[in-house]
């Protein structure tokens, strides 16, 4: 069917502005809004006696089931395997029939994605896909179909697709904690309430951030690299940031683990490279902060993305900070995609690329 921009100047502008309400219909299939639980719809791969889970997707994807590692294993203490499709596929992991594995793929075609689904397969394991597109080759072959019901998404960089994803896991991991018991009815409530809270917490993070993101953006057009920093499930969103960056305005960033800064990229800290820390007011932030201290200490530039305890609770000083509302740790991901979205959008803006069709890319990847 047709598919326009309404209003906007570009699809992935509108998708960005979507978020609010596509992620209320995926939270609509997943979660009893009247008892606050994870519906069925949810469990329908039988979380409670696998050891194990192996996640595989490509690039944002990928990097959404990076986050669910980060919840299946800390609310349903069950361990995960995570890769990129290009190497799951190629590295002759042992794996068991008692497994279940989980394919993210927006498009439900990616050659990779799908080929690591068949190795799976073959070796018996209980098959879930987490798509956009229910009809797509992943969806067919699975046992289990998890739709994110984001709607069509049009821009090659993946958004609305990405912060779906991401609704889903979260109700899979909890609807696996109920199932393997590391959650009390009461843990589930509390956490499905705060679920319930994106799409209001989003349209109104859209609305308060978009000046400075735009501003923001005018600086960040001008620099050759960008260093993004992250720690638990602001690592892969660090990760994200950067790719959303690269992809779009051509810019050269990196995404990496807060505590792996030592370790590296400390060596390209100066003033000419800004350095964006994802620190949510969370058990890791003091870490992330002392991190920041490191580049401060060095002349680095931060773009510091916080909340509001985070804020007051920094006396570094930054380039810029931009403070989100507080909001509980399950439902952070999300919320933090979206500075990181608008901060790439509009950069692509300002560079004048071509935003929804960036060089060399393709939507779907249906070739090895
Ligand atoms: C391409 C797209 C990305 C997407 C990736 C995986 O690289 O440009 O936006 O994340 O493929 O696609 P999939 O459809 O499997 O999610």
């Amino acid at each position: 069917f047709m598919v326009d921009k309404g209003n906007h100047r570009h699809f992935m502008e509108k998708e960005i502005h979507e978020q609010p309400e596509v992620i209320s219909h995926a939270l609509g299939h997943y979660v009893n809004f009247a008892t606050n639980s994870i519906s069925p719809s949810a469990t329908e791969i039988d979380f409670k006696d696998i050891p194990s889970l192996a996640i595989s997707a490509c690039g944002t994807a990928y990097l959404a089931g990076l986050v669910g590692k980060y919840w299946f294993e800390r609310y349903a203490r069950l361990p995960v395997e995570i890769d990129v499709a290009s190497e799951f596929r190629y590295r002759e992991m042992p794996l068991s029939p008692n497994q279940a594995a989980l394919f993210i793929s927006q498009s439900g075609e990616t050659a990779d994605t799908l080929a690591s689904l068949r190795y799976c397969k073959e070796n018996g394991l209980k098959i879930g896909a987490v798509v956009n597109v229910r009809e797509s080759t992943i969806a067919r072959e699975s046992d289990a179909v998890y739709p994110i019901l984001a709607g069509p998404e049009i821009g090659v960089a993946s958004t609305k697709a990405f912060t779906c994803q991401l609704a889903v896991l979260a109700s899979l991991a909890i609807g696996a904690g109920r199932a393997r018991g590391t959650l009390s009815v009461a843990q589930e409530q509390e956490l499905v309430r705060h679920l319930t809270e994106i799409p209001r917490i989003m349209a109104h993070v859209l609305n308060l951030i978009q000046p400075q993101m735009e501003q923001l953006s005018r600086d960040l057009s001008k620099c050759k690299d960008v260093l993004y920093l992250g720690r638990g499930t602001s690592y892969p969103l660090a990760l994200e940031g950067a790719l959303k960056l690269k992809e779009i305005s051509y810019i050269h960033a990196e995404g990496y683990a807060a505590g792996e800064l030592k370790h590296g990229p400390i060596a390209l800290i100066d003033e000419n490279m800004p350095v964006i820390v994802i620190a949510p007011y969370d058990r890791f932030f003091e870490k992330t902060v002392s991190n920041m201290q490191e580049v401060a200490a060095r002349g680095g530039r931060i773009i510091f993305i916080t909340d509001e305890r985070g804020a007051a609770a920094s006396k570094l000083p930054t380039m810029a900070t931009i403070t989100l509302p507080d909001v509980n740790e399950i439902i952070a991901p999300m919320i933090f995609s979206l500075p990181i979205q608008l901060l790439a959008y509009h950069t692509a803006v300002f560079m004048g690329t071509d935003v929804d069709q960036p060089r060399n890319l393709a939507k779907s990847v249906t070739v090895e």
